[in-house]
């Protein structure tokens, strides 16, 4: 692909996105999206997703097949943060909430979803997740989380490169209040992800 022809994906790849985003405006007004909603969501994330415009020269994994988290939007406000997670093998992520709704699509390859159930919390009783699912979002799929769901994800593509868009009610980086907790499903802390964890998508 030459200069021009790199040029005129990343236009087109803008111009999907901005009008995806502007359908999933009209789905969301506010920070809270209803069920029915996320599905319609969800929809629109899947064809964004198979679009055929993200591919592995604009958003390649770390040169160890590591993981790296691009940012292809959010809005100034902080509302909507649209990235594209790829790699072969993923850094262990902590079971952790989003304090928003997310939609998880697949490009390539296999992002596999753990989720949790959550128990606890109440009259000062230590809050606790233990696994109650696990969820492949492979190209044509996706997964819709509510704001107090908890998950983790790991890359199951083997040798394969796996992409995936994830779109969240507000940017990641301004949401100060979500939880994580260890492995064994123990309560621990906080979860950030801060600005300098992703990575600029490549512009036109
Ligand atoms: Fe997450």
């Amino acid at each position: 692909m030459d200069h021009q022809q790199r040029a005129g994906l990343r236009r087109r790849r803008a111009a999907r996105i901005a009008e995806t985003l502007a359908r999933v405006r009209v789905l969301d007004p506010g920070t809270a999206a209803a069920p029915a909603h996320l599905a319609a969501i969800k929809t629109e994330m899947i064809k964004l997703a198979g679009c055929g415009l993200f591919d592995l020269a604009d958003f390649p994994p770390t040169a160890d097949g590591g993981d790296v988290t691009y940012l292809l939007h959010h809005d100034p406000d902080g509302r909507f943060g649209l990235y594209l997670m790829c790699g072969r093998h993923c850094a262990p992520v902590p079971p952790h909430d989003h304090k928003t709704w997310a939609v998880i699509a697949g490009i390539r390859g296999v992002e596999t979803n753990t989720l949790y159930r959550r128990e606890g919390g109440l009259d000062g009783d230590e809050e606790t997740v233990s696994p109650r699912a696990e969820i492949a979002v492979t190209p044509g799929r996706a997964i819709a989380l509510g704001p107090c769901d908890v998950h983790t994800i790991r890359f199951d593509g083997g040798a394969q490169v796996t992409a995936t868009l994830h779109l969240y009610g507000r940017a990641l980086d301004r949401i100060t209040e979500r939880v994580k907790f260890t492995a064994g499903g123990v309560l621990d802390g906080t979860y950030r992800t801060r600005a300098e964890d992703c990575v600029l998508a490549p512009q036109i």
